[in-house]
């Protein structure tokens, strides 16, 4: 027969997913009811935080366990450990889940979006990329760590701005990404007048005041160039692969070159070469015209030693007045399916 104290001792021994005590040390089991006639049981629950998908681990977990005792159906509610249990458990496992995405046994693979010189569509580049990879069903991140010149929230229709809870940040999600982007914190588009020290604290803040959950892919939108952030981010994250994107004129891919040997120096790996801009082609005739010149992708990826990822013509992504994100190619769009192979390459590389 079901019995109040099986539920307790069979629920007892679970870990709560923050704080890595047993759901009996923290005295998180409360409310069980029971109805033997329908033999269905009800609990609930108390855990650090609510709504996460550690949450909606923990709930199969202790549906399962109740049934395995007796019941036939179960009912489970959540709510939040009351702050004086937080504040006593979260000093005593302050490193392990929280140092989160820097931490030596974290399985995120980081790629940094670079290229030699600006306006050559990292951004474009980054935020398609990131979605393609959604949409293979990835659990992906991107951080727009161009401080200055942030374009991401713009690029992809973002209207909100991330939630803070208690100290972390909650990234804004969408289109299946979750970003984070100095944008988010700016009033009215003011311009950002730090200096360098401040710009290494802010992408340190991303990494670790975000809070990522678990993720496979997060990637790094870089201002252009090999300047301090770059350099940063080769320093924070030692084993961040990079892709570079050059337009196919020779000239950009010698300077393109330039942000490769950053990498190489730092001992990034390069992923590959996406060369955007590579050509127009008539929609009339279907001819394509070399606007930018031609080779230099190719030209790169010898140098680097790496392959081409993939080439985007020149064409911007259709207008969806419902859901806008004016930088965003959809899926069955000709760009959007370019998209999707050069996320496939990744998936497969990295
Ligand atoms: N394949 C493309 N076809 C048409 N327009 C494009 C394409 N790729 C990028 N663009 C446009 O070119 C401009 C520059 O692109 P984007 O902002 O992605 O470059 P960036 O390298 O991130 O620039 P910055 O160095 O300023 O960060 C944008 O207006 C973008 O919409
Ligand atoms: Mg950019």
């Amino acid at each position: 027969m079901l019995t109040e104290q099986k539920i307790i001792d069979v629920l007892s021994d679970i870990k709560e997913p923050f704080l890595h005590k047993t759901l009996g040390e923290l005295n998180a089991i409360t409310e069980i009811k029971i109805k033997e006639e329908k033999n269905h049981a009800s609990v609930k629950i108390l855990v650090a935080k609510t709504g996460t998908a550690e949450q909606l681990q923990l709930q199969t977990e202790v549906v399962n366990r109740i049934k395995s005792v007796g019941a036939e159906t179960v009912g489970i509610r959540f709510s939040e450990l009351p702050e004086e249990v937080l504040a006593q458990f979260r000093q005593a496992a302050p490193e392990n889940e929280d140092k989160g995405l820097l931490s030596p046994n974290n399985k995120t693979k980081f790629i940094a979006i670079a290229s030699g010189k600006g306006g050559v569509g990292k951004s474009t580049v980054s935020v398609n990329l990131a979605v393609a990879l959604a949409r293979q069903g990835k659990k992906v991140g991107l951080i727009d760590a161009d401080i200055y010149g942030f374009s991401v929230p713009d690029m992809m229709g973002i209207t909100k701005r991330p939630v803070v809870r208690g100290e972390r940040i909650i990234p804004v999600d969408r289109l299946g990404v979750k970003v984070i982007s100095m944008g988010f914190f700016v009033e009215d588009n003011a311009p950002i007048i730090w200096r360098g020290p401040m710009l290494g604290k802010m992408l340190n803040s991303f990494f670790n005041e975000v809070e990522w959950g678990e993720l496979d892919y997060l990637l790094l939108d870089l201002p252009p160039g090999t300047g301090d952030v770059a350099l940063d981010v080769h320093t924070m994250l030692p084993s961040c692969k990079e892709i570079i994107v050059t337009t196919p004129h020779p000239t950009a891919a010698f300077v393109a070159a330039r942000a490769g040997a950053m990498a190489l120096r730092t001992e990034h790996e390069i992923v590959g070469v996406i060369e955007n801009m590579s050509y127009f082609e008539s929609k009339v005739t279907g001819e394509k015209e070399y606007v930018f010149g031609r080779g230099g992708g190719e030209k790169l990826a010898d140098e680097l030693r790496t392959e081409v990822l993939g080439q985007l013509p020149l064409q911007q992504p259709d207008w969806n007045d419902d859901d806008f994100a004016p930088s965003v190619y959809e899926e069955d769009h000709h760009l959007g399916k370019i998209y999707s192979d050069i996320a496939k390459k990744v998936v497969e590389t990295v």
